[in-house]
């Protein structure tokens, strides 16, 4: 198939579009650069603009079968302290790449969404049944767009994939691409520039919740795991799949202080941290409920968190040599 990546400049997208092409697949790269990076991109067709570029997007369109829909802003707690820049990149014009794709020929839409679409949960692990109840406009944004594929879905026959990530972590094997977001608020790439010495301590938010050992637990997802669910959904929906929500994850939930074990026994380091006070709205617990993913995609995460940590180790490594080059 040949698919149109939006954000595959992106952390991601960028991991997807490798997938893509090692399945055979023909690839072109929508990225306005706003947080990608071109580097992340260099091999594959590139073309630098925004989504709500209706022109632009029209003419490519015309080149594919499919949609991969990375492109957004993704921090959390940004977009609570400015919800309009979230409203208008991720709701506003992702509506407008929507409407050009509903006066496209293209019908074939897989989408990113997240596991924020769903709050603080109401049962674990989380199914794609729990309610949505996000409590940031981040997941707040997502949720908008799920609804309105629902919708297109039942009034123009847009056949979609909401594919609902977990904590998306580590490197793709080639080394090629990465986490490099600026600034970096995931845990994983903190801890290893803790352990590196090339950040500050991790602060760890909370040691009192009711888990394990008192610390967050989440469910991290190898970028090479979401890929391949990737490839799996838009060859899925090209074979007459059913539109479907899917929540990616391993279904193993780590807490932080099981990450920070891990990650000075993968770097041959300390980890410096500190404790410090819960912050707000982080629910003590999440993690996927993987079952349906591998029942309608035959998907399963394959990758621990072991190989998540080693090959964000060697990322972070590498990364001052790749970028600027
Ligand atoms: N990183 C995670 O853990 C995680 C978890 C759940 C969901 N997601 C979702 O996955 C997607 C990718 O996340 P990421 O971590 O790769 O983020 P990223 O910031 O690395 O990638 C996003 C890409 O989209 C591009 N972009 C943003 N707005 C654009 C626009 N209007 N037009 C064209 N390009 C635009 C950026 O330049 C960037 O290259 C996002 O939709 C995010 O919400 C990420």
């Amino acid at each position: 198939m040949r698919v149109l990546v939006t954000g595959g400049s992106g952390y991601i997208g960028s991991c997807a579009v490798r997938h893509l092409a090692a399945a055979g697949h023909e690839v072109v790269i929508l990225d306005n650069l706003s947080t990608g990076h071109k580097e992340l991109a260099r091999g594959y067709e590139l073309v630098v603009g925004d989504i709500a570029d209706r022109k632009l997007v029209d003419g490519l369109l015309k080149r594919v079968d499919a949609v991969m829909h990375f492109a957004a802003f993704i921090n959390v707690g940004e977009s609570v302290k400015n919800p309009r820049k979230y409203y208008e990149n991720n709701v506003e014009k992702g509506l407008a790449l929507l409407d050009a794709v509903l006066a496209s020929k293209v019908r074939t839409f897989v989408f990113s969404s997240t596991c924020a679409v769903f709050g603080v949960p109401q049962a674990l692990p989380m199914t794609e049944e729990l309610p949505r109840e996000p409590i940031n406009p981040y997941g707040a944004s997502k949720l908008f767009i799920e609804r309105v594929l629902e919708s297109y879905s039942v009034a123009h026959g847009l056949k979609y994939a909401a594919l609902r990530y977990f904590n998306a972590a580590g490197a793709h094997e080639s080394g090629e691409t990465g986490e490099m977001h600026d600034p970096e608020t995931h845990l994983i790439p903190l801890a290893l520039r803790a352990a590196l010495g090339t950040g500050p301590a991790l602060k760890v938010f909370g040691d009192d919740f009711d888990t394990l050992d008192g610390t967050c637990v989440r469910d991290y997802i190898h970028v090479s795991d979401l890929a391949e669910a990737h490839v799996k959904a838009v060859e899925y929906l090209n074979a007459g799949g059913e539109p479907v929500a899917l929540n990616l994850g391993t279904g193993k939930g780590s807490s932080i202080k099981e990450l920070i074990a891990l990650t000075e026994e993968v770097s041959g380091r300390k980890l410096p941290h500190e404790y410090v006070g819960r912050r707000e709205g982080d629910p003590p617990a999440l993690y996927a409920a993987a079952a349906k993913a591998e029942r309608v995609l035959g998907w399963k995460a394959k990758r621990d968190l072991r190989e998540i940590l080693r090959s964000a180790l060697e990322w972070e490594l590498k990364k001052s040599g790749v970028v600027g080059k």
